[in-house]
């Protein structure tokens, strides 16, 4: 019997990597040019590390985690998301006594047990960053257009921007208590979830993605008429800082978002993609303050997002450019002087594909090759150039040929 990949799994190759390499190329420079650095931790931590970050009652962690025991009777699990990790590596690498603020963006793959379908996989990769150090809402807003700017880049048109705040500690409190009040006569009515969720995280009973509980969630009291003046304040200088940039929003009172540790601001970036369906999603976040203390370090004010890859790519690679001729394609009956003006090619224009026929094959059997690696150029490396040390070339988009050309001139024509 064939050996699948696992289920929930892909296997990613050309042409589709092209996608996954521009996006992460982008990404890089856009945090890059906001100050972020690279992080990278490892993909398997202390399974209690993410009981505490993300919360023991939520979803991922009572349904999602792949844990297991390893040799040493460790309970370890594969991350299903990355923000515990990042703090986990802030505290345990002295990162805190850093100057502020501190800012990291990752890439990679995260883990859940989640029933597949389009948009879901139970292994999949997530773009995100970390900001630590700032209370100011600036740095909030900072990190929303950091992902606008990264779909804009990215030719991303078609997209809402959704937030929330769900207030500080008091606030929210307080609004639970008037929540659970409206819910509890209407618990017969509800799935078996929110009838779970009720005692155990009944906010989270708004996110439910039953419609008939929706409809019911509509009439439930409004986070806001139960905000103090801190969390008003803060509430409202974010929608105002968004609205002077020109950042349109929606403003959505049940946004709430699957991991416990956020406070004040949420928000979530959706498509309008018919396919994803209820996996419109391509980017959430927002506020946690309480995290880094919460995990043993120093308080410390914090937020961030992360961007699922797999359905960025998805909705890209639909609107994709057909696939640009690429590179260089050297046609000549001797293997070695090929492979010698490759090496030299190479290394004089980077970051330029450059191949050859190893097999030395007949002329037309090149020039069929050039044809199917899909080359932008040929170069003509016959007899009468290796004498000359001129180079003749075509343009295989345009068809256009060029002859007598200096090394240095087949660099110029080449490089674009
Ligand atoms: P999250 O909402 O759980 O947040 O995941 C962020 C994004 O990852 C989702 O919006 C979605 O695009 C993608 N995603 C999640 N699960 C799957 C899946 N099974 N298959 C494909 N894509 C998926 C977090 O993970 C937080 N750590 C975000 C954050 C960072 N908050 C503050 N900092």
């Amino acid at each position: 019997m064939l050996i699948k990949a696992p289920r929930g799994t892909q296997d990613i190759f050309y042409p589709a990597i092209t996608l996954w390499q521009r996006i992460e190329e982008l990404a890089l420079q856009v945090f890059q040019q906001a100050g972020f650095t690279e992080m990278r931790t490892p993909v398997f931590e202390a399974t209690e590390l993410f009981a505490r970050a993300v919360g023991d009652d939520s979803d991922i962690v009572n349904k999602e985690m792949y844990t297991f025991h390893d040799r040493s009777d460790r309970s370890l699990t594969l991350r299903p998301e990355a923000t515990a990790s990042i703090v986990r590596s802030f505290i345990e690498n002295g990162l805190q006594q850093t100057p502020k603020p501190q800012r990291f963006w990752y890439r990679g793959p995260m883990f859940r047990y989640e029933r597949p379908q389009t948009g879901r996989y139970r292994q999949f990769h997530q773009i995100g960053l970390e900001a630590f150090g700032v209370s100011s809402t600036s740095i909030d807003v900072e990190v929303v257009t950091l992902a606008l700017e990264l779909f804009d880049r990215l030719g991303l048109t078609d997209i809402t921007l959704c937030v929330n705040s769900i207030g500080n500690q008091a606030s929210r409190s307080a609004y639970i208590a008037a929540l659970k009040e409206f819910l509890a006569g209407h618990l017969t009515s509800v799935c078996t979830d929110c009838q779970r969720r009720f005692n155990e995280n009944p906010l989270r009973m708004l996110d439910c993605k039953v419609v008939a509980d929706q409809e019911l969630y509509k009439q439930a009291p409004v986070i806001y008429d139960y905000f103090d003046e801190e969390s008003l304040h803060i509430w409202s200088s974010l929608k105002n800082q968004l609205t002077s940039l020109g950042i349109k929003f929606q403003e959505d009172s049940r946004l709430v978002r699957g991991l416990d540790y956020y406070n004040h601001l949420v928000f979530e970036i959706k498509t309008h993609d018919p396919e994803l369906g209820a996996q419109s999603t391509i980017c959430g976040g927002g506020r946690y303050d309480a995290l880094v203390a919460e995990l043993g370090g120093n308080a410390t004010p914090a937020v961030g997002f992360a961007i699922g890859e797999e359905r960025l790519v998805h909705l890209l690679s639909k609107k994709a450019e057909v696939n640009n001729k690429f590179g260089i394609y050297i046609i000549g009956e001797d293997v070695l002087a090929n492979q010698k003006l490759a090496l030299g090619l190479r290394r004089d224009l980077s970051l330029i594909k450059v191949e050859y026929d190893y097999d030395g094959a007949k002329f037309k059997k090149q020039l069929e090759k050039a044809l199917k690696t899909g080359s932008k150029w040929v170069i003509f490396y016959m007899e009468a150039e290796r004498a000359s040390n001129k180079f003749k070339i075509k343009n295989l988009e345009t068809a256009q040929e060029f002859e007598g050309l200096s090394y240095d001139e087949l660099l110029q024509y080449t490089k674009s």
